[in-house]
């Protein structure tokens, strides 16, 4: 099949890319090369997707519609994955204006070249911050999730909206999926497990939100990219609706996906596991939450499970040991 990629710098989209050639499709990577984060750890990712014949790189923004609707419009794909976005939760208090910009013009922008391009299914990356600070859990995608705590939130949401409107409007097949704390080699910087490891190699206090009482439904990098190949040729549509729990709007084919894996790990017992995998005690500075922070998150993989017969499944330990080996073996040419 032919997967047109939006983020294939990032680190979901760049794991997913690889996945997809190496099953024997073809890929075409758009992103911004954007400066939230190391451009070195972008250049080494795209470096690694490169080397496929059955890959092509477009360096562009989501915001330059001519550049996406000539990309696509020449490569007719049969899958679009939207991942590009400007992620993270703390940055959105900052700077809220990079959000609107990427998640909700740029997202804009897809919907318009999926409609264009009538694209065979549409895949777009939302976030378990949808479901803010619901107290039910495990968090299911029936479920009210219309209270966001912070602006990145809000934009995934909106998207998430904006695509509904899409799929009843123009018919244009969607799944949007709730990705849960995704981590792994190759992983974001600004993210607890990098930051973790990375302090502690250097012999650096590592800070601990939330007095450590949070806790954290993760994902491991190949359980989720394996979850979206699954995924990508399960249609939002009649024919396979889950009874109950399914999200599958009656008003357009237009459907959304937790994808976690339903076990949620204390902060505390995820720093005693990087501390057994690294053989060393963290130095810990408690702090208080954060604004916008989630006490917890939690995903029921129910509709995952029912939609794809699998769920992600991989421990903490074996994941976490895979990001530190890659890690240690990378840091000179990533930081
Ligand atoms: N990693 C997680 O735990 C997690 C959790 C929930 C949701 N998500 C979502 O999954 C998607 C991928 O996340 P990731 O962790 O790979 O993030 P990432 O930041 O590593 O990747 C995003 C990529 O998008 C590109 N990009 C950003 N804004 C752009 C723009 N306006 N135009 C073109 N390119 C742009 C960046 O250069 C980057 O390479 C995002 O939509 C994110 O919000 C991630």
């Amino acid at each position: 099949m032919r997967f047109f990629i939006t983020g294939t710098a990032g680190f979901i989209g760049f794991h997913l890319a690889r996945k997809l050639l190496q099953d024997g499709h073809e890929v075409v990577g758009y992103d911004g090369m954007t400066p939230y984060y190391s451009l070195r750890l972008k250049e080494a990712r795209n470096a690694g997707l490169v080397q496929f014949p059955a890959f092509r790189f477009v360096e562009g923004m989501l915001e330059d519609k001519a550049l996406l609707s000539e990309t696509v419009t020449s490569f007719k794909p049969d899958v679009i994955v939207h991942l590009a976005a400007q992620a993270g939760v703390r940055y959105s208090l900052e700077n809220p204006k990079a959000y609107l910009d990427s998640n909700l013009i740029g997202s804009w922008n897809i919907l318009e070249i999926a409609r264009e391009a009538k694209v065979g299914h549409l895949m777009l990356a939302s976030t378990s911050s949808v479901y803010g600070a619901n107290p039910d859990i495990p968090f299911r995608e029936i479920d009210k999730a219309d209270e966001p705590l912070t602006f990145y939130a809000a934009s995934k949401k909106a998207m998430e909206a904006m695509a509904h409107s899409y799929a009843h409007l123009y018919k244009i097949p969607t799944t949007a999926f709730r990705f849960f704390t995704v981590y792994g080699p190759w992983g974001r910087p600004d993210m607890a497990l990098f930051k973790f490891v990375k302090a502690m190699i250097d012999d650096q206090e590592i800070e601990v939100y939330g007095e450590g009482k949070m806790s954290r439904d993760f994902t491991y990098i190949d359980d989720l990219v394996d979850s979206i190949a699954d995924l990508a040729s399960v249609q939002p549509v009649e024919g396979n609706r889950v009874a109950s729990i399914d999200t599958l709007s009656a008003q357009g084919p237009f459907r959304t996906v937790n994808l976690g894996g339903g076990q949620p790990v204390g902060l505390l017992d995820f720093i005693d596991v990087i501390e057994r995998v690294m053989g060393k005690p963290a130095r810990r500075k408690m702090l208080p939450m954060q604004q916008g922070d989630v006490p917890r998150t939690f995903a029921s993989p129910d509709l995952l499970l029912a939609l794809t017969g699998r769920k992600p499944e991989t421990g903490l330990e074996v994941g976490v040991e895979a990001f530190v080996r890659w890690y240690l073996d990378h840091r000179a040419e990533i930081d």
